[in-house]
């Protein structure tokens, strides 16, 4: 069975990546399309934007790239209004970013504890709340956020404001989830475990973590049950199966996709 979103439009937020390579958001944008999607790709850089939106229209699907900061309701709403005037609706709304401030309670900068609260958290009630009125008045949407298993789990890294803010995008799901069940609207939280993707290739504090870039992709592997970590194309692939109609009783789940590592007890 192939999942079809044909007919549809999917509105990423964070559909480029941090660098080269594939990102969740990028990934996640292309599946979108290749399953029939029409995609609106937002992101801060509009060049990583405009490199996800051209792949996408390489293959002959449709796409637009938007510059906006999702942590900026103006911005939001902006990219919601050019979405809705290029394609006229929007199916699916998909929220990725997020970023990985190291430091515990007493170092972490409250500079950076602010931005993660912002960018990981706050992006997904300004990203909703500026979809969801469209969403209700066609009487369907797929609401799908990018958590972590960091919100539910603490990986070993020092990052209270990563675990603070994954876990309150689950429960930011899960109160949209049941708001929104009998209107028509689903929302699921997907948790990636341990990903190679360009976001942790090129963080400065996971090298710092594990020593440098080799031993740091060594010992992320090994701790996956697996043997290996998960890439991209694991989260896009799963977002597409929520986002489609055969998904219609999947509501208010937080979907790990971390190759096991969420059972473990040490
Ligand atoms: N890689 C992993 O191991 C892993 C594990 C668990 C969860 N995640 C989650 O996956 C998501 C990110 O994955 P990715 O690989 O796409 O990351 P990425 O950093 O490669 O891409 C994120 C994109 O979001 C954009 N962005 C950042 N802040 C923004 C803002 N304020 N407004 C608009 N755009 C902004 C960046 O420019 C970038 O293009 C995050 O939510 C992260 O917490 C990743």
């Amino acid at each position: 069975m192939t999942f079809s979103l044909s007919d549809q439009t999917a509105v990423v937020f964070g559909a480029g990546s941090s660098g080269p390579g594939w990102g969740n958001g990028k990934a996640a944008a292309v599946a979108y399309a290749r399953a029939g999607a029409n995609v609106a790709c937002i992101d801060l850089n509009m060049t990583a934007a405009e490199e996800t939106a051209g792949i996408i229209e390489s293959e002959g699907y449709r796409a637009i790239a938007i510059k906006g900061n999702v942590a900026i309701e103006d911005d939001v709403a902006a990219a919601v209004a050019t979405t809705l005037s290029e394609f006229g609706k929007i199916e699916i709304l998909h929220n990725n970013t997020g970023i990985t401030p190291f430091g515990g309670p007493v170092d972490l900068d409250l500079a950076d504890w602010d931005r993660a609260m912002d960018v990981n958290v706050k992006s997904v009630l300004l990203a909703s709340r500026h979809v969801l009125p469209h969403m209700e008045s066609q009487g369907y949407g797929v609401i799908t956020n990018i958590s972590s298993i960091a919100g539910i789990r603490i990986a070993g890294y020092d990052m209270s404001a990563y675990y603070t803010s994954k876990a309150a995008v689950n429960q930011l799901t899960r109160a949209i989830a049941l708001q929104y069940a009998a209107k028509g609207i689903r929302a699921n939280a997907i948790l990636p475990g341990l990903m190679n993707t360009p976001l942790v290739q090129n963080a400065a504090g996971f090298k710092a973590h594990h020593g440098d870039a080799e031993t740091q992709m060594a010992e992320r592997d090994a701790i996956s049950p697996t043997g290996k970590m998960g890439d991209a194309w694991d989260v896009a692939h799963a977002a597409v199966f929520l986002a489609s109609r055969e998904a219609k009783y999947i509501n208010g789940v937080l979907l790990p996709v971390d190759g096991g590592l969420s059972c473990r007890a040490r």
